[in-house]
């Protein structure tokens, strides 16, 4: 076979690539028709969700040769560019060479041409990648990670990286996956019988991070704005289709910001995301839209183009007990807002995002500001149209005593915070961050339903399969 270099389907289909020329492509067979003389093969290569028709005429390489060109197979195939005579697509390759890198028995090969359901596909995500869908999406997920980088480096803020491995609980919330080397079989104890775990490996207990933001403040308050993009692990049995056990999470942290600084990051940050992949992942979300979510790019356009709308917790709660509405879960102040009360807010009372500010202390966590009114402190969270919460943060509590006070009424351990303490001893100053479940965005952007079908192998409870 002739070599000549491989070009990418996404460039081949782009203008600029002279038609009647010689070139190479490589891909994986999405679907081969035709009859007895002339076979069609469209071909994917993953750089686009578009296809390239090889045409191929059976008598010159023969049709016991073609037998196993089959749905998944891999092929390399050297032809030359032309107009296409048919319809769809504006080029196509006469095959000229034709090499097959690896066949698929459609006997055994699970992906065949017809639409297989989310659920099928999430139980062979392993292949799920080379669908049209996960092809979308995950590209999709490529150019947002690569847009969130982009926006925060160009407002001056420098990528921090926070540990995997922590000795802290910076949640408070104590749903934490457990780190140890220890022999599960033949625990260590000390003298009152409980596990002893300076014989561990860090020679305390450790778990996996829950959120970097105690370690992002520290960068902030000497760099002035950080921001972290990592993985976060929470043992929550949470059996929901906007939880993961394993999520990345994006933090910025910023020095001097208040929370009104803070919510203005957050829509900046969030419109500029989102226009990035409505600029870049044209041809995917155009597919989404139109395969599982006909109102998918309005609602984008709408949250870029609209403001959100801010209020307290306190005036939500009013709001939706006003509303007259029957939810599954009550509706007081104090109440834990569930995401049927902050779905009901943005999409039928407000039609728009909102962000939900100075909610009651008992709710959230201790490092919030805390209000001057004793009940209330700085936090606020976005919530999105279809999502609910896509983000969470506040205004930290930056006096050392009223921070150690409600470290001590929390009964939280102070072995393990005494350095984040510290931040408030020595230089303290006012300062702001929140987090973004990266996994949200990509739920909102794609128009999916289910997180498990934004990441590529799902963590939940009971399922770590690949
Ligand atoms: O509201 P959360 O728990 O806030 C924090 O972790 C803070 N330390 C953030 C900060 O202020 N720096 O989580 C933040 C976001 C949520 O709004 C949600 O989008 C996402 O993380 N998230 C999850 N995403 C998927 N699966 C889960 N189990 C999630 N838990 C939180
Ligand atoms: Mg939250």
């Amino acid at each position: 076979m002739e070599i000549i270099k491989r070009t990418k389907i996404i460039d081949l289909l782009n203008t600029g690539t002279r038609l009647d020329g010689k070139v190479c492509v490589k891909g994986w067979v999405r679907t081969r028709r035709g009859n007895k003389h002339i076979a069609f093969i469209a071909l994917n290569d993953g750089s686009t969700i578009h296809n390239i028709q090889i045409v191929v005429d059976i008598a010159r390489f023969g049709e016991e040769f073609l037998k196993p060109v089959t749905t998944g197979a891999c092929l390399c195939v050297n032809g030359l560019l032309v107009e296409s005579q048919g319809q769809g697509q504006a080029a196509e390759i006469q095959a000229e060479e034709i090499e097959i890198y690896g066949t698929a028995d459609p006997a055994v090969y699970p992906l065949q041409k017809k639409g297989h359901s989310l659920e099928f596909l999430r139980e062979i995500a392993y292949l799920r990648p080379r669908t049209n869908t996960f092809g979308a999406i995950f590209r999709i997920r490529h150019h947002l990670a690569y847009a969130i980088h982009e926006y925060f480096n160009k407002q001056g803020f420098f990528y921090f990286h926070t540990p995997i491995i922590t000795a802290s609980d910076a949640e408070g919330a104590g749903s934490m996956f457990q780190v140890t080397t220890l022999d599960m079989d033949r625990l260590p104890k000390t003298e009152d019988g409980k596990v002893d775990y300076s014989s561990d490996f860090f020679g305390s207990a450790t778990n996996l991070t829950v959120s970097g933001q105690l370690e992002g403040e520290l960068g902030a308050m000497a760099l002035g704005g950080i921001y972290t993009f990592g993985p976060t692990f929470r043992a929550e049995n949470s059996n929901t289709p906007r939880h993961l056990a394993e999520f990345w999470m994006i933090e910025p942290e910023v020095a001097f910001f208040d929370i009104r600084d803070n919510m203005d990051l957050a829509e900046d940050f969030l419109k500029y995301v989102i226009s990035y992949a409505m600029t870049h992942c044209k041809d995917d979300i155009e597919f989404l839209n139109k395969m599982y979510d006909n109102e998918l790019i309005d609602r984008l356009n709408f949250v870029v183009n609209n403001q959100f709308i801010r209020l307290t917790y306190t005036e939500g709660i009013e709001i939706l007990e006003k509303s007259g509405k029957k939810f599954e879960y009550p509706v007081y102040w104090g109440a834990d807002l569930q995401s049927e009360h902050e779905r009901f807010l943005v999409e039928d009372h407000f039609k728009c995002p909102v962000i939900l500010t100075d909610y009651p202390k008992e709710i959230k966590s201790f490092y919030m500001k805390q209000n001057d009114d004793g009940k209330t402190v700085r936090g606020m969270d976005v919530l999105f149209p279809k999502i609910g919460e896509i983000i969470g943060g506040s205004e930290r509590e930056a006096d050392y005593q009223k921070l150690l006070n409600r470290v001590e009424e929390l009964h939280m351990s102070l072995d393990s915070l005494w350095w984040y303490l510290d931040t408030r001893r020595f230089g303290t100053a006012p300062h702001a961050g929140f987090g973004l479940g990266f996994e949200r965005l990509v739920l909102f952007i794609s128009g999916m339903t289910n997180i498990r079908d934004v990441i590529p192998f799902p963590r939940t409870p009971k399922n770590v399969l690949f």
